[in-house]
Order: C-alpha cells, then sequence, then structure tokens
C-alpha cells in the first residue's frame, strides 16, 4: 500500500478487518477480476503484480456489475456496461466521467485475503 492509498485510507475508523472466504491469494489468478464474498458481502478481487485490490462488486455509473469487465493494458478496471475506467488502487475513475468506484483495503497473511470493511 503506497502513501496515497494511506491516505485514502488513515480516515475510515472502525474498520473491520474480514477474511475472504470464497478465494485465497493462490487461487485467484492474475490479472482477472473475480467476484467473492468477505463477510455478507460480495466484492471484486484483482490481483495484479504481487497485489491484490479489493473494490465495490457494482458500478458506481449504473451498478453493472464489474466483475464481467475485464482488466486493460494499463491495469484499469474496465466496467462492461458502458466501459468506464478505474484504477483499482483508488477508485479513480480515469476515463474521466467523475465517479469513483469504492475501493477497500486489502492485507494479504499468509495465504489469507483480509479485507478492511466499514462498520456500520
Ligand atoms: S454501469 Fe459502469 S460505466 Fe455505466
Amino acid at each position: 500500500m503506497n502513501i496515497e492509498d494511506k491516505e485514502q485510507y488513515k480516515n475510515r475508523i472502525g474498520l473491520s478487518w474480514q477474511k475472504v472466504t470464497s478465494e485465497t491469494y493462490a487461487s485467484l489468478q492474475e490479472n482477472k477480476l473475480t467476484e467473492a464474498v468477505v463477510g455478507e458481502k460480495v466484492i471484486g478481487l484483482l490481483k495484479r503484480e504481487g497485489n491484490v485490490f479489493a473494490f465495490a462488486a457494482k458500478c458506481p455509473h449504473a451498478g453493472a456489475p464489474m466483475c464481467d469487465g475485464w482488466m486493460d493494458a494499463a491495469g484499469r478496471i474496465v466496467c462492461p456496461l458502458h466501459k468506464y475506467r478505474f484504477d483499482p488502487k483508488n477508485g479513480r475513475n480515469t476515463s474521466g466521467e467523475g465517479y469513483k468506484l469504492y475501493t477497500y483495503p486489502v492485507e494479504i497473511k499468509d495465504d489469507e485475503i483480509w479485507v478492511g470493511l466499514v462498520l456500520s
């Protein structure tokens, strides 16, 4: 996690770290968007260059299932419906439409994937 990403999460008090139960680090395919279960939530995961990124399962634009999309050559997540692109590190909408994909902090412990969910 780099400094910019830490900045994004530093104000998120009350995170609940939960283990992804449907996938492990080893089971995740590199560069493929994968739907996963964590707690009672469904989220998206992307393993790329040794990192795992977690993001909302639904697109912030019109709710399309993000894991039906793909990763482009620059490592961005592409929504399957209108092809808006998002940076998996911080959810920034790199194609310029002004949306933000919600992202979650991730920790890898041995082969387990842990995701910080906001307590509600
Ligand atoms: S629903 Fe994802 S870009 Fe429109």
